[in-house]
């Protein structure tokens, strides 16, 4: 139980039944301005229930409310302020991350249940592009912080392997691809035969015939088509993998829109059968006029069938083979119209577990204030942009620490490490611009901020004579300029809960910032090492934060490196 929930069940038997436990809890609030306690609790609600000001109530209660883990409780106004007992607080915290170590802010809500998230899911034989950069950030992050509450994440790459882009793919390649190219620089080569046959097209229309004939001839099963489209799948994902063991991001499946060819004639079967299919200038739709949508298209006039098919397809098969409480297509806020279609589609096909679908968008990457496109000429190629970071972080760590031994490693794990933080810090709604420099900056709201830190507070423990210890009769109620980074060790639990209720890493990323800002106050202050009484406590605290802080980045994706 945590403090806010102690003070919940003191507030309970106190006024009875008539609010929940839940909704007290709820009501606690953590105070902006120190002076103001630990935790406040205004009485404003009540005021309506018991029919008698605000202001009196929290005088009433405040005169009741005894128990050792409070140092004293005041009344503001309507709001009683609580101050939590340092001594009791300190021990049970810092006892707690002894203890527990890296499962310490951990929660079992989750119950075991799947979670399914569609993450990363890039268009194979095409590059890898900034959106699909921050899915892949972000569906790694939301398996780390569901998985911390008690679920069970399973990461699809739902890769984009099918369509009828493939058809006209091979008979660009037919008409004039050359092998070796391929071989020696699949995606660009590939990408340049696609926008040619899109110039070559304008000109001469039975390109296009050529190819739906090809993709008509793939979906068929022909052996020649099939072979070229394995090739360039192939092809393309020896270069995504090399962009994932960069960020060290693995998926439990690649199931992608291909996987899903021969189980669409069960969906179109379904949706016959309930008579939801019906024809549209030759093609067959869904109609969702009546939850405002505009119609979902489930099959082409030449039969072809369509991404949304797909989705479809691949919405059932996860819920017959996972079991999923929650599913998450974590896709640009660009495909949001598909995936209110897709679920309202299966809403009307009876299935319940539709409500439990979640489309998780996010905002656009910005380069001077202007959308990071991969079409046409101006690719912007994710692997190098990596590199130039890891580069960049390497060139940082020869200037600052040029001894460190295992520069290579380390500069990776900043390098990396900084695009991702940048990534997460902000509400996943808002764009981002992007900025090497920024993300790379020592100082300020950044990922190797928050690694600096953590690696400062290692050396702390590095030099100090004994190793951090526990002991519960090393603290006290003097504990003062402790308390800041003490309480807000407090916080963790709390942070990962709402970036898992809210499916919202920031809350994670926004967190470990505060922490590390108030630890380097604290060490600014305070000289940790010096012989004094409280010198094993303060080291306890320093073990504390470091345990914390390594299992917040760790909880977005980062690395925390000992050293650098
Ligand atoms: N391949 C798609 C794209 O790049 C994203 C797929 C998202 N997932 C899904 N189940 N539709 O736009």
């Amino acid at each position: 139980m945590n403090f806010k929930q102690e003070l919940a069940s003191i507030l309970s038997d106190l006024l009875g039944q008539e609010i929940s436990l839940k909704d007290l809890e709820l009501m606690i609030e953590k105070p902006k301005n120190p002076e103001h306690g630990d935790l406040a609790f205004p009485c404003f609600t009540l005021a309506k229930l018991k029919r008698k000001s605000p202001n009196l109530i929290a005088e009433e209660l405040c005169g009741k409310i005894q128990s050792p883990i409070f140092e004293k409780v005041t009344v503001v106004g309507a709001y009683l302020n609580v101050f939590l007992n340092k001594k009791t607080a300190s021990e049970k915290v810092i006892g707690d991350i002894f203890a527990q170590k890296g499962k310490y802010g951990a929660h079992a809500f989750g119950n075991g249940g799947a979670v399914t998230i569609d993450m990363s899911s890039p268009n194979i034989a095409k590059p890898f592009s900034m959106g699909h950069l921050r899915s892949t950030v972000i569906g790694n992050s939301l398996a780390l912080i569901v998985e911390k509450c008690g679920y069970k994440p399973i990461k699809i790459n739902h890769l984009g392997d099918w369509g009828t882009q493939f058809g006209k793919l091979i008979t660009a390649y037919q008409l004039w691809g050359d092998a070796d190219k391929v071989k020696a620089n699949p995606i660009k080569e590939l990408l340049s035969l696609y926008i040619k046959f899109h110039e070559e097209a304008e000109n001469n229309p039975s390109l296009e015939d050529q190819g739906r004939g090809w993709f008509k001839k793939l979906e068929d099963g022909d052996e020649q088509a099939l072979a070229l489209w394995k090739w360039f799948r192939d092809e393309s994902l020896k270069e995504f993998s090399r962009i994932y063991e960069l960020m060290n991001v693995q998926f439990d499946s690649y199931a992608g829109e291909a996987f899903y060819n021969d189980k669409m004639g069960r969906v179109v079967q379904l949706l016959e059968k309930q008579h939801l299919l019906v024809e549209s200038e030759q093609a067959q739709v869904v109609e969702l006029t009546e939850e405002q949508l505009p119609p979902c298209l489930i099959k082409k006039s030449d039969g072809a069938t369509l991404y949304a098919t797909r989705d479809l397809a691949a919405a059932l098969y996860r819920q017959e083979e996972y079991q999923f409480v929650q599913s998450l297509y974590v896709v640009g806020h660009e495909q949001s119209l598909h995936f209110k279609q897709l679920i309202a589609v299966l809403a009307k096909m009876g299935y319940e577990w539709s409500k439990q679908m979640h489309h998780i968008p996010f905002g656009m990457m910005l380069k001077d204030g202007k959308k990071m496109s991969t079409r046409k000429g101006k690719v912007v190629l994710l692997e190098e942009v990596l590199n130039e970071s890891i580069a960049m972080a390497r060139h940082n760590i020869e200037e600052k620490n040029p001894n460190l031994s295992n520069k290579d490693e380390v500069a990776k794990q900043v390098g990396v490490g900084a695009v991702i933080f940048h990534d997460l810090k902000n509400n996943r709604m808002n764009d981002i611009e992007f900025s090497l420099e920024e993300m790379l900056r020592f100082e300020g709201e950044t990922g190797p901020y928050v690694q600096y830190t953590y690696a400062r507070a290692c050396s702390i423990i590095r030099k100090a004579t004994g190793k951090p210890q526990f002991s519960a009769a090393t603290y006290s109620n003097s504990w003062e300029k402790e308390w800041k980074v003490t309480s807000l060790l407090m916080e963790f639990a709390p942070a990962v809960q709402r970036a898992c209720v809210n499916f919202d890493p920031s809350q994670v990323a926004k967190y470990i910032i505060d922490l590390a800002q108030a630890f380097n106050k604290y060490y600014a202050e305070v000289k940790i090492l010096e012989d004094s009484v409280e010198q094993q406590a303060r080291l306890a605290l320093v073990y504390a934060v470091t345990e914390v802080l390594k299992e917040g980045l760790r909880l977005l994706g980062l690395e925390a490196p000992d050293e650098m």
